[in-house]
């Protein structure tokens, strides 16, 4: 198994996982429709190749689409034709039936790489004629004699882009009414589709009070690893890189992060092979663990990865405002360890100053952030998943904030 702390993985260096890729293949095979939501970080892409080199294996066509980057409905279309473009007979009928203005636009299909056929569809793609390009593209997929499976990942940050451009609530609504309805126009094929992306899909269509949008998705949550896993996946990285290690290593690399994201687990042990190679080692102490956790992963490189994490938080929740008090609440529950309902009572008030549905905003905030995996409910109010991130927003916050709870018995002497 390799170490990989960056792109998704698949094959030999692909851990673990089976019984979530059971269940997507059983689905994906009865003609199931679905969404995959997970936190970041969490394995979502992952599993998705993997789940489409398996499915290759039978003979099936992957056709997976990343829409992160993309702005428009056009972009999207455009990029489902990139995902077609590799799968040559479903891009010959393509190629054949795509009318006269298409393929003077395009050329030769076979003659010119994925990136480049996308770039010239997307030329002959416009507000008026995408509905029906992209019906054809994905009417040819459901016409391929074995099954095929195509994969829109980064759903949630496409639609929440959409959302922030002019007429952004109706654009979203029409996109997803009109994904539902190609997709339930070709039912009962050997097409499926999973929808997939980690910041709140579901908090976002409802808010717009939209959610039949996305109901004939079944819902699929990616959760992290447990600890036997964590271990193992662990176990196996160190036996691969040649490193030994003193008893529970690996049991405290998982009590340091508190839950088993994947990324995390991988990350942490790349920076203990780096450290034990620092000192001329090639065995894994006790104390290294919690040496390399808060040198390195919450030291300054560990810093860089929040940075990530933020501006995914950012174009999730989709206005400045809400995203400043999802800020707050994270501090609040980074260095208090929680926040209470004392604390959101706090925030309510003092934003209730500022904008006229302060408690709609913060729940909507608080939705968000217990979706995506960040805050967890308890009986007297939300904590962190993982210490980890919890100790990466304290680290951060330490030093410029003020406690909402605090605050209000000073509001109080005042
Ligand atoms: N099944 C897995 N086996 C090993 N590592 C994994 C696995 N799933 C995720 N990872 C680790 O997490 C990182 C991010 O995975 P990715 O699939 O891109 O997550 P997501 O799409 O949920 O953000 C990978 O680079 C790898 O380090
Ligand atoms: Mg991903």
């Amino acid at each position: 198994m390799k170490l990989s702390t960056g792109r998704w993985v698949s094959g030999d260096d692909f851990f673990d996982r089976e019984k979530e890729l059971e269940l997507l293949e059983a689905g994906v095979r009865d003609g199931n429709h679905m969404v995959m939501t997970g936190q970041r970080r969490i394995g979502k892409t992952s599993v998705l190749h993997e789940l489409g080199r398996r499915l290759e294996r039978r003979g099936w066509v992957f056709l997976f689409a990343d829409v992160e980057a993309d702005r428009s409905e056009e972009d999207l279309i455009a990029s489902l034709a990139k995902a077609i473009h590799p799968v040559t007979p479903i891009r010959t009928r393509l190629a054949r039936d795509m009318g006269r203005r298409l393929r003077e636009l395009v050329g030769r299909v076979e003659e010119v790489s994925a990136h480049r056929f996308a770039v010239r569809f997307r030329a002959g793609l416009d507000s008026g004629n995408w509905r029906r390009h992209g019906e054809e593209l994905i009417a040819h997929c459901a016409e391929h004699d074995h099954g095929a499976l195509i994969v829109i990942d980064e759903v949630p940050i496409f639609l929440a882009r959409l959302f922030r451009q002019e007429n952004g609530g109706r654009r979203v609504e029409e996109f997803l009414s009109w994904l539902r309805a190609t997709f339930q126009e070709i039912d009962g094929r050997d097409l499926a589709l999973i929808v997939s992306g980690s910041i709140g899909l579901a908090p976002l269509v409802e808010r717009l009070g939209i959610s039949d949008r996305i109901n004939y998705l079944d819902p699929i949550r990616l959760g992290p690893w447990n600890r036997e896993v964590s271990v193992r996946c662990f176990e196996e990285l160190t036996r691969s890189y040649g490193l030994s290690t003193d008893d529970g290593v690996g049991q405290a690399v998982y009590e340091h992060l508190g839950i088993g994201i994947p990324q995390h687990v991988q990350s942490f042990f790349a920076r203990l092979r780096n450290y034990v190679r620092m000192h001329d080692r090639s065995r894994i102490a006790l104390d290294d663990v919690a040496e390399v956790y808060h040198t390195e992963l919450l030291g300054p490189s560990g810093q860089n990865d929040l940075a990530h994490y933020e501006a995914r938080l950012r174009d999730g929740l989709g206005d400045e405002h809400r995203y400043g008090i999802a800020m707050e609440i994270l501090a609040e529950a980074a260095v208090q360890g929680i926040f209470s309902a004392d604390a959101r009572r706090q925030l309510e008030e003092r934003h209730s100053k500022l904008v006229k549905d302060a408690s709609r905003q913060v729940a909507d905030a608080v939705a968000v952030l217990v979706h995506d995996g960040y805050l967890e409910q308890g009986l007297d109010g939300h904590r962190f998943a993982s210490n980890l991130l919890r100790d990466w927003w304290k680290t951060r916050f330490r030093h410029n904030y003020r406690p909402l709870v605090e605050e209000s018995r000073d509001s109080v002497r005042d």
